[in-house]
């Protein structure tokens, strides 16, 4: 049985739209569509790996052309965005023309920059197909390619007219990726909400057999969360920052092994860890409560091994780090499940000893760099 959809309001200055979730929502697409306001020539752009899975259902569901890009974090860069352009120009699609976007992280970020940008920007949704994109990164707004040197270098604010998630698409997810977007939801639970965080323990069975009604629930929650916080500040210039957490270290992580040994969530649990690490040992976060974190990620399963990544790369990819703000590094420090604190006194020190504690491997000579605050 279906469950009945949920809706969620995004009020951003920039636009007002719906995040739609429930159990089957794709094959209602059209109408969602309609709703929205959002233009009746339509494009799809997806990776031919969503499409292999879920193309059918998306075509039989909603009149679009489709545009197929591959995905994964190399192809998320402008000449894949180019391809869209040259789609989209061959199509002749003009200024009243909608673009999809069908896939995981990757490609609602990639299409969706190609959307803001084609003809000055035409309509943009979204229809997230990883844990991951429906949790987080089809919410609030940022689009985006990476450039050489660093992750999403080359980007914008801009906003989808409408969100459509559904949870049946998650079943063709391979468990790794799954677990992946889990450790973004845990990420929600330790910022904002300590019900949040039991849940995904107590409930994880069900979640991980992707039990629609419990998974959907999940989904939401995260999706409230984000959206709040979005509403609240669209273009980050404070609470947004909380959305951070675990990212500073976890951001150098997925840096220092070339994006290739871990999926963003696994680094992102790693920073969480180091995140309460380092609080602890400044007497902001009790004990119990970072046991509480390491014991959550711990059973959700095994994380890539760490004890040969270097934590003198670790610190020099954090001063590259984009949440420098006039050369103070901005850290959202973990106060209890549920709540934290930004800091921007974070010293060198205390980094390393936080990296130390969760395992990266110690350099030889101690660092004589300044400190990254
Ligand atoms: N815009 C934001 O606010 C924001 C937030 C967080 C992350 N991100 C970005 O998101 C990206 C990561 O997204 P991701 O984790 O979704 O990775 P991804 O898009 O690379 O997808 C992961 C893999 O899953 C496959 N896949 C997608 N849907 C599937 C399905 N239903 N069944 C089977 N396979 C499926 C993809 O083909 C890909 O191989 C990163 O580039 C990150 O920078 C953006
Ligand atoms: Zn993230």
């Amino acid at each position: 049985m279906p469950t009945d959809p949920v809706r969620i309001d995004v009020t951003t200055p920039s636009r007002r739209y719906t995040i739609s979730l429930g159990d089957g929502l794709l094959d209602r697409l059209t109408r969602l569509l309609d709703e929205s306001g959002a233009p009746r020539r339509r494009f799809v752009v997806s990776s031919p790996l969503v499409w292999r899975f879920h193309g059918q259902r998306f075509a039989a569901a909603a009149d679009a052309e489709a545009i197929i890009v591959p995905d994964g974090e190399r192809f998320k860069q402008l000449p894949t965005v180019s391809r869209v352009y040259d789609a989209l120009i061959r199509a002749n699609a003009d200024r009243a023309s909608t673009l999809i976007t069908f896939g995981g992280g990757v490609i609602g970020d990639l299409a969706g920059f190609a959307a803001a940008s084609y003809l000055r920007g035409i309509a943009l949704v979204h229809v997230p197909t990883t844990l991951l994109a429906q949790v987080d990164s089809a919410i609030g707004g940022k689009v985006g390619v990476n450039h050489a040197p660093g992750k999403n270098l080359i980007g914008a604010f801009y906003q989808p007219y409408t969100v459509v998630i559904d949870p049946s698409v998650l079943g063709t997810l391979p468990r790794r990726e799954f677990r992946a977007g889990l450790y973004e939801v845990i990420k929600y639970g330790m910022t904002s909400s300590p019900t949040l965080f039991e849940r995904i323990g107590a409930e994880r069975k069900a979640i991980f057999a992707r039990d629609p009604q419990i998974l959907s629930s999940v989904i939401a929650e995260s999706c409230r969360i984000k959206a709040a916080v979005v509403d609240a500040d669209e273009k980050e210039a404070g609470l947004r920052r909380i959305l951070n957490f675990g990212h500073t270290a976890g951001h150098a992580i997925e840096a220092v092994t070339k994006y290739r040994r871990f999926r963003h969530g696994e680094a992102v649990a790693y920073g969480m860890l180091v995140a309460a690490e380092l609080a602890v040992a400044r007497g902001a976060l009790a004990a119990h409560d970072r046991q509480a974190l390491a014991d959550l990620i711990a059973l959700l399963g095994p994380l890539p091994p760490i004890s040969d990544v270097p934590i003198g790369q670790l610190m020099e990819a954090m001063r590259h780090d984009k949440k420098m703000v006039a050369g103070r590094l901005h850290f959202v420090l973990p106060t209890a499940i549920g709540a934290t604190a930004i800091v921007d006194d974070v010293t060198e020190k205390e980094m390393t000893k936080a990296l130390a504690h969760v395992g990266f491997m110690k350099s030889r000579a101690p660092s004589t760099s300044p400190a990254v605050s």
